[in-house]
Parts: structure tokens; sequence; C-alpha cells
């Protein structure tokens, strides 16, 4: 954390709407490339089309999770600044496309996503991978990442009122996480292994009245991380996680001062009070809708929360290529202005 923030005074709600259009103009742009097989492109595409929804927002915000460093990112890069230039200084953390495999394959659960607090809020490491639990509210208090798998689910399971053979598990499908799937499956849970996409992943853990998803376990990206705490923090869910450091990235640890036995509390990766969080769907997923396309419209559907009223609205909204060609560039699959096809 590089500046003080001050807890409790909320900032203008209208951010919430204004951040929803952000992640609208990435998912639209992302989505002309569903299945195309074309992963840069389509990030390409929906970084472009963030950051010119970006400049409109009414805040003076540093990318603290983006596209990497800025002599590899030319967009959206960390340290770049954000927004309009009025206030509040906030810090944004941006993933243009969670799961951009499942787009490019035209597989379920892509979607793009946004999330800003106070400044100096947010954690950020060169450390790529995180382990991670994440919970809804009825079992934030019990879950402890230094505990057995085993000892997490009997105390998640007491906490919301059931059985472990009850809790189902949500576990992206690594090579890295056989152990931890046998120790979860030898427990009786069940278990859903997903491709790709564990931001989306540890929302439906929080939602656990709408998802049927009790808890995430394993191990992520570290900038999913931060982006999965400021929403499991609006939901009022649990999340704790610690750095994951392979053989390679010793030195990066070594730099930072940092090792992989310390927790990190949902606070210790986003602090702040005063979190806006939204996302929307680029391919259908289980959380969200992807985009669909008419003859020069096109709906999207979002998630937008915010943790000062701890309000989460879902958003569908009907857009104008037209007039987000003018407004942002949204481009057709084949790269030409839409403009151009009119
Ligand atoms: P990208 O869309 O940025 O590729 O991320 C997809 C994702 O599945 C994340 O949701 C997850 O945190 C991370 O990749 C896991 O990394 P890896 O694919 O290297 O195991």
């Amino acid at each position: 954390m590089n500046e003080e923030f001050t807890l409790g005074v909320p900032i203008d709600r209208n951010l919430a709407l204004e951040l929803v259009r952000v992640t609208e103009g990435g998912a639209l742009a992302a989505a002309r490339f569903m299945g195309r097989n074309q992963k840069e492109q389509a990030d390409g595409a929906a970084v472009d089309a963030m950051r010119k929804s970006l400049q409109y927002v009414d805040m003076e915000g540093i990318v603290v999770i983006g596209e990497g460093e800025k002599d590899k990112a030319p967009m959206l890069y960390i340290g770049e600044q954000v927004g309009n230039g009025n206030e509040p200084h906030v810090d944004v953390a941006v993933d243009p496309i969670d799961g951009t495999r499942l787009v490019a394959q035209g597989l379920p659960g892509g979607l793009s996503t946004v999330a800003l607090a106070e400044r100096g809020s947010m954690f950020h490491t060169h450390i790529p991978y995180m382990e991670k639990i994440i919970v809804g509210p009825r079992a934030r208090d019990v879950i402890d990442i230094t505990d057995s798998v085993e000892v997490n689910l009997a105390r998640i399971a007491r906490a919301e009122g059931r059985d472990v053979q009850d809790l189902t598990v949500v576990v992206l499908d690594r090579p890295r996480h056989e152990e931890l799937l046998g120790k979860i499956r030898s427990t009786g849970a069940r278990v859903k292994l997903i491709l790709d996409g564990d931001v989306a992943a540890g929302i439906m853990a929080a939602m656990e009245h709408r998802t049927g998803i009790d808890v995430l376990m394993g191990i992520g990206g570290a900038p999913e991380a931060v982006l999965a705490a400021a929403a499991v923090k609006c939901i009022g869910g649990g999340m704790q996680s610690k750095l994951w450091i392979r053989e390679e990235d010793e030195p990066i640890a070594a730099g930072e001062g940092v090792n992989d036995s310390k927790v990190y509390t949902i606070d210790d990766l986003c602090a702040g009070e005063n979190i806006f969080y939204a996302a929307t769907g680029i391919t259908d997923g289980e959380l969200l809708d992807g985009v669909r396309f008419w003859g020069g419209g096109a709906r999207t559907h979002s998630v937008v929360m915010r943790s000062y009223s701890g309000t989460v609205r879902y958003i569908e909204a009907e857009h104008s290529l037209k007039k987000l060609q003018q407004r942002i560039g949204i481009f057709s699959s084949k790269g030409e202005p839409l403009e151009q096809r009119a």
C-alpha cells in the first residue's frame, strides 16, 4: 500500500454504473472473436475497448492489476492512469478477459471484469500464482487456509448446517491439483472442475444461495485473486490466500521480501471499504449470459456490486453497435470498424 485511504467515506454510487459500461465494452469487443481461436486478437480488442470506456469514468484511477508492466503492455499496464482525472483517487484492477482460452474456443464462462477501490488499497505482487479458498457469507469466519482441506470442509459444512457430502467445491482442472482433488474427494464432497476462469468461480462460491457452489479451492492467478477478493468482499463472503512460489519465482519473492507462509486475508488483498466491482459475460456461463448480436445491435448481461451498500445488481443492456463504434470503436470480427459495414 502506498497511500493512506479513508475508511467509511462513500464514493459516489454512480461509479457502479459507469464501471459496468467499461466491462460491457470489453465484452462486446471480445465477443466478436468467440470461437475464432484468436486469443491475442480477442484480448487486444477487449483491452482497447475497456481503455476507451475507462477514460469517461469520473475518477483518477491508477491501474494496479492490469495487462502487465509498461514495457510489455502498451495499454492498461500497471501504473497507467485511467479515468477523466476527477475525484476520487482510486486503484483499478482490470482483466479484459478472464478465460481468454474459453472465449477463443467458444466455451462457456469467459467474462470481462474490473474493480476499483480507494487508492493504495489493492494488493500487488509479481508472483503469478496464489492458493485460494473462497466461501459465502455463512462460512466466512470458519475458513483457515493453513488447516487441512478436510478440516476446512467439515467446518464449512457445519457453518452451512449440512453434511460435507452436500458441499460442492469448484477447482481449476490442472495437474497441480491432483493431491487437492484426492483430499476433497476423500471427504465425500462433490467437485466441479473448470477449465479456466477462477474469478467467476470464486464469485459463484461466495454466492452460495444462487449458484449451488459452496467453496473454491486451489491455485490460480494472483491478479485474479485480487479481483475475486473485491467481488467477494462486496458480497460479504470469505476468502484467504497464500502466494504459491514456484522455483522460478524465488528471485521475485526474494526481491519483494515475501514468502509462501503468509496468509492474505480478504482485507490484505483488497483493503478498501468503498469497492466497486463489475463483470460482463462474453460467452454464456453459469454466472452471466454471453453477448448476443443481431443486425446493428447486441445484448449484454452484467453484474455490478458496491461494498458500501452491499448491493449486487444484474444488468441486461441492449446496445446500438453503431453508437458504440462512435464512442469506443467496437470492431467486427474481421477487424473493420462496424460503421464501414453499415
Ligand atoms: P486468462 O484468461 O488470463 O488466461 O486466465 C484464465 C485463468 O483460468 C484464470 O481464471 C486463472 O486464475 C488462471 O488462468 C490460472 O492460471 P493457469 O492457466 O496458468 O493455471
